[in-house]
């Protein structure tokens, strides 16, 4: 199975997603810094992977280094930075406070590295566990031949292995069960067009990808059963923030009498948010929208607005697949019951 990252020896290897589908370059991380860089520029980008990668990342600031104030300065300053490499995802939150908990616990005895590396671990084995898990719940709510469509790139590139949304995908073709996936590209960034249909074609699933703006179109005219999203942070009302794209989505699944699921380990649930209003939205800079990968669009002196991420009202979400079950409206009970 395709795992984006490797750990060998106090090297982190990550597999550049800025560089596919024409690429498959493999890029060796030793610090800290190069994992902020890396998570910042997209490099490595999926909510799950985003906290693997950063878990990682503190694992880097202490290895090698040997114990004492200096390298519990270091510590914190790895954690503060990662924190502010990208804001909507939770998971990046959550995997560098367990970090910090194993830091503050071990920081004065002998095994605080190795202690580390097996929570940054633990947390990457965990992320693919409940995508195989949710895989399986989420593909016996498809109906025979299913035809679906998804949007970004939720697969094995995004969480470490196997996939949220494409898990669900992936756990139906492994069943039988699938007949076609609608892909959308997901413009700016192109997780679709690129990440996508690279990881649909490497399995053999049959898809046709579509532009952004043909999707109330597909809707509209093809027999659709389902829609399949990620995310990237759920308030406790179910609220999710994902993908740019994913709630003009949502507004066309229920126009069209479709059902739209949110596939998401409990990972990406935020128990301390009691709705989407406070999910924070990622803006990135303008010269993706005008000048996607070098490649400029828009005429000089235009400029654009960039918010990499909507929120989904919970009201048009028809159920939330995690890994500890399938969670179904009123997401304010349903929500809380899957959280420890
Ligand atoms: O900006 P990205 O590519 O990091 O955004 C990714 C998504 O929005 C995914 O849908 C989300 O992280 C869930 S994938 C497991």
């Amino acid at each position: 199975m395709l795992t984006p990252v490797r750990w060998r020896g106090g090297v982190l290897e990550i597999l550049d997603q800025t560089e596919l589908p024409w690429k498959e370059v493999w890029r060796e991380l030793r610090h800290w810094e190069e994992v902020a860089e890396a998570i910042r520029t997209m490099r490595v980008r999926g909510a799950p992977l985003i906290g693997i990668v950063a878990a990682y990342g503190l694992v880097l600031a202490v290895w090698g280094h040997r114990p004492g104030r200096e390298r519990d300065a270091r510590f914190r300053e790895a954690f503060e930075e990662l924190g502010e490499t990208r804001p909507t995802a939770v998971n990046l939150f959550r995997a560098l406070e367990r970090l910090r908990k194993v830091f503050e616990r071990h920081k004065d005895g002998p095994d605080l590295h190795d202690l580390l590396l097996a929570e940054a671990r633990a947390i990457h084995r965990e992320e693919v566990e409940a995508c195989r898990a949710m895989g399986r719940l989420g593909a016996t709510l498809l109906p025979d031949g299913a035809t679906v469509v998804t949007i970004c790139n939720t697969g094995a590139l995004a969480t470490g292995g196997y996939g949220t949304a494409l898990g669900v995908i992936r756990a139906a073709r492994e069943m039988g069960k699938l007949s076609l996936v609608y892909p959308l590209e997901t413009r700016p960034r192109l997780q679709g067009a690129r990440l996508t249909a690279w990881e649909l074609l490497q399995e053999g699933i049959p898809f046709r990808l579509i532009a952004d703006s043909a999707a109330g179109w597909l809707l509209a005219r093809e027999r659709i059963d389902a829609v399949l999203v990620g995310a990237d942070r759920i308030a406790r009302n179910g609220d999710t923030a994902n993908k740019i794209g994913t709630y003009t989505l949502a507004v066309l699944a229920r126009r069209h009498g479709v059902p739209f699921y949110v596939v998401a380990p409990t990972s990406t649930i935020d128990p301390n948010l009691t709705s989407g209003e406070g999910i924070p939205i990622e803006e990135r800079d303008e010269g993706e929208v005008l000048a996607p990968y070098g490649m400029k669009f828009a005429p000089d002196g235009a400029t654009a607005w960039n918010p990499a991420f909507d929120v989904t009202p919970a009201e048009l979400i028809t159920a939330i697949i995690t890994e500890r079950g399938i969670l179904r409206p009123p997401f304010s009970e349903s929500v809380g019951s899957v959280l420890q």
